[in-house]
């Protein structure tokens, strides 16, 4: 039954406000006031029988309650703490826990349900529009404030002792440095260690795993081999550092696949070498498609073509990775035939 369906006379009193009340936009207020849809009536508040409801209806709620509150306690003094229980799904579980959650569950869900069905059915509907009011303040009370700032002005007389005015803008001034100066706790300054990697000539490429140099012949195709500068050993203070910039990724493809060309030149009978350092957030990237030539970055899904200089084809990478350029000594060990050409990761990005 709805409010339409009701004698007018049987109705609750409206409060005093407008509903569907519509202004019309013109050149000052360009946008109608949409006001409130007609108001319903809810069914409790024209039916003294369905309000009676709704109180049992609370009342048998609250009432719930208060017996899973007594089940609470009487389950926590009686039920040993060792026995336990069969609860399908779930397998055997402690018998006191699975009763004290369940009084206790039950006990604050009939709560909040009575609550809700109260304040829905039985507490009083009335909508209320309020106005909303201007935000700037009454010429009154800005002319007060104004007449107060002036006397206040006059009464500390910093306009007539212009030494302690020039004092205190002085004092106001340089007192903010004091915070700059302790930026210098922060530590020293980065200077250009963000652009330089452990990478130099000659440095041969060690297998992470194995800790042993790599020779181009180890290197199958289709393979993913994580390699370090010679020299950078797990027991360097500052290998983490250094590591963290330094880590690169190997891979063998068929020379004809490389469609960069730059790639090709900087890679050794199809071995190419990149950063393993993703240039989203910096997460080390590990996964590999052999068949494809793309690696993903675990965190954040940003892949890289191996095969066409590493450039991002989806993700929220902004950049391809770095590519370290590498050869073969004599010996048939790969090396580096430089530092990477540009920063790794994305620090120095996110900075510029
Ligand atoms: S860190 Fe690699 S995709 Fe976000």
């Amino acid at each position: 039954m709805s409010s339409q369906d009701i004698p007018e006379e049987n109705l609750p009193a409206e409060q005093g406000h407008a509903h569907g009340a519509v202004d019309v936009a013109d050149e000052q207020n360009p946008f109608a006031d949409p006001g409130l849809p007609p108001h319903e009536h809810r069914i409790q508040d024209i039916d003294e029988r369905a309000a009676k409801r709704s109180e049992r209806t609370v009342a048998f709620l609250f009432t719930l309650s208060m017996l899973a509150t007594v089940g609470f306690i009487a389950s926590y003094v009686t039920i040993p703490p060792d026995r336990s229980i069969f609860v399908f799904p779930i397998g055997h579980i402690s018998a006191l826990n699975f009763a004290l959650g369940l009084t206790l569950g039950a006990a604050l869900f009939c709560i909040g349900a009575g609550a809700v069905h109260w304040a829905r059915t039985l507490m009083s509907d009335v909508e209320v529009a309020d106005e909303r009011h201007p935000i700037q303040a009454s010429p009154e009370v800005r002319a007060k404030v104004f007449a107060d700032f002036k006397e206040g002005a006059t009464e500390s007389a910093l306009g007539r002792r212009k030494l302690i005015r020039n004092t205190m803008f002085g004092a106001l001034a340089l007192f903010p440095l004091s915070g700059v100066v302790l930026l210098r706790d922060l530590g020293p300054l980065p200077e250009d260690k963000m652009r330089h990697t452990a990478w130099s000539k000659g440095k041969l490429l060690v297998n992470m795993n194995t800790n042993q140099p790599l020779r181009a012949s180890d290197v199958a195709v289709g393979s993913l081999t994580f390699v370090k500068p010679e020299g950078l050993e797990e027991t360097d203070e500052e290998f983490q550092n250094e590591i963290a910039k330094a880590a690169v990724m190997i891979v063998r493809l068929q020379p004809d696949d490389i469609k960069d060309k730059q790639e090709l030149e900087w890679s050794h009978d199809g071995i190419v070498a990149y950063s393993k350092i993703c240039t989203h957030v910096g997460c080390p990237i590990s996964l590999y498609e052999q068949q494809t030539h793309h690696v993903l970055c675990p965190c954040h899904q940003s892949t890289f073509d191996l095969s066409d200089g590493a450039r991002v084809i989806f993700g929220p990478a902004g950049h391809a990775l770095p590519q370290l350029r590498i050869g073969v000594n004599p010996e048939g060990y790969l090396e580096a035939l430089g530092d990477f050409a540009e920063p790794v990761g994305p620090a120095f990005w996110e900075r510029g």
